[in-house]
């Protein structure tokens, strides 16, 4: 196995409103096919990844969960997230989804348990986030947060329940970087995890000037670019790749700084422009 605990130990933490902590840089398996992905989850925990980023939905739990086993590397090293499918809003629903989800990935809590999608024409998410805190009470989640709360979610979610949420996990990327909303959200100490951080390859990001510039200026990759300017901007992520060298070529982004004049230029590809789902309309 590579000695990869040079680059591993160099990945930044974050901590988390509830005092636990998570590698800032993981691993996405959005569309990673269940039968690869014990391979591929085990190519990225050589290459040094530590935390990985799942959800009931893509129907790899099982996969994930395999790579772990198999990897030997102590629980606690690990950061692993799962999510909340839309259809399981509700309590007993939520009770018998993380316990569907831990079942499959063999494990006995995550770090992170996430609501999916807010579902708002279904208007039980603050039911659900009850749940969730519950889950959080009986060690099955370390961490629990939400994903897909645009402002008037997230405002609703902070007036009328307990627990704040540790994250909350947003399409973003630089031409879509929701500044109101992540803004807000850091003002009340929820983290910003960025899904989509390379647009999801739907747009031209790796080919505009303002990152191929700063690429060639420090002998990288415009996705190690890109990656990397989240990083600097404070954003969790954790890009997804099927290709082992991408795996490997994603996580060298802690050997180089970008400037404060190419943070800007990236920075300023801002414009609205979202590549996948509108919350609204996911339900
Ligand atoms: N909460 C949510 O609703 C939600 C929604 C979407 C995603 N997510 C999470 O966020 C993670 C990341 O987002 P994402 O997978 O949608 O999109 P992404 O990471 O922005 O983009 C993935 C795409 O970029 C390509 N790619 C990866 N590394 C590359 C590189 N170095 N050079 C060129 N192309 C590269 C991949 O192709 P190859 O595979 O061929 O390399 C794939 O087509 C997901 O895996 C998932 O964990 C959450």
């Amino acid at each position: 196995m590579t000695d990869t605990t040079a680059s591993r130990s160099a990945v930044p933490t974050i901590e988390l409103n509830d005092g636990t902590t998570i590698p800032q840089l993981g691993f996405g398996v959005f569309k990673v096919d269940p039968a690869q992905t014990e391979k591929i989850v085990s190519s990225a925990l050589e290459a040094g990844y530590r935390h990985i980023d799942t959800a009931a939905i893509y129907g790899n739990e099982e996969g994930v969960g395999r790579a772990i086993a198999a990897s030997g590397i102590p629980r606690d090293e690990l950061f692993i997230t799962t999510k909340l499918w839309n259809t399981e809003h509700g309590t007993e629903s939520a009770f018998a989804a993380i316990d569907a989800s831990l079942g499959k990935l063999g494990l006995d809590r995550v770090d992170l348990y996430l609501i999916h999608w807010p579902s708002p024409a279904q208007d039980r998410y603050i039911e659900t986030w009850k749940a969730l805190e519950q889950i959080q009470q009986q060690g099955k989640a370390r961490s629990i947060g939400v994903s897909n709360f645009l402002l008037p979610q997230l405002t609703r979610l902070l007036a009328e329940t307990d627990v704040v949420p540790a994250v909350d996990q947003i399409e973003l990327h630089p031409a879509l970087q929701s500044t109101e909303l992540t803004t807000f959200a850091r003002s009340k100490g929820v983290q910003i995890e960025a899904w989509g951080p390379l647009g999801q390859g739907k747009y031209d990001l790796f080919e505009v000037p303002e990152v191929t510039g700063p690429a060639q200026a420090h002998g990288k990759t415009p996705a190690q670019v890109v990656i990397r300017w989240h990083l600097q901007s404070g954003n969790i992520v954790f890009p997804k790749s099927n290709n082992p060298a991408r795996i490997a070529e994603n996580f060298a982004v802690t050997d180089f700084e970008l400037t404060d004049a190419e943070m800007a230029g990236i920075t300023g590809l801002e414009r609205g422009h979202r590549v996948s789902a509108h919350p609204d309309e996911v339900n």
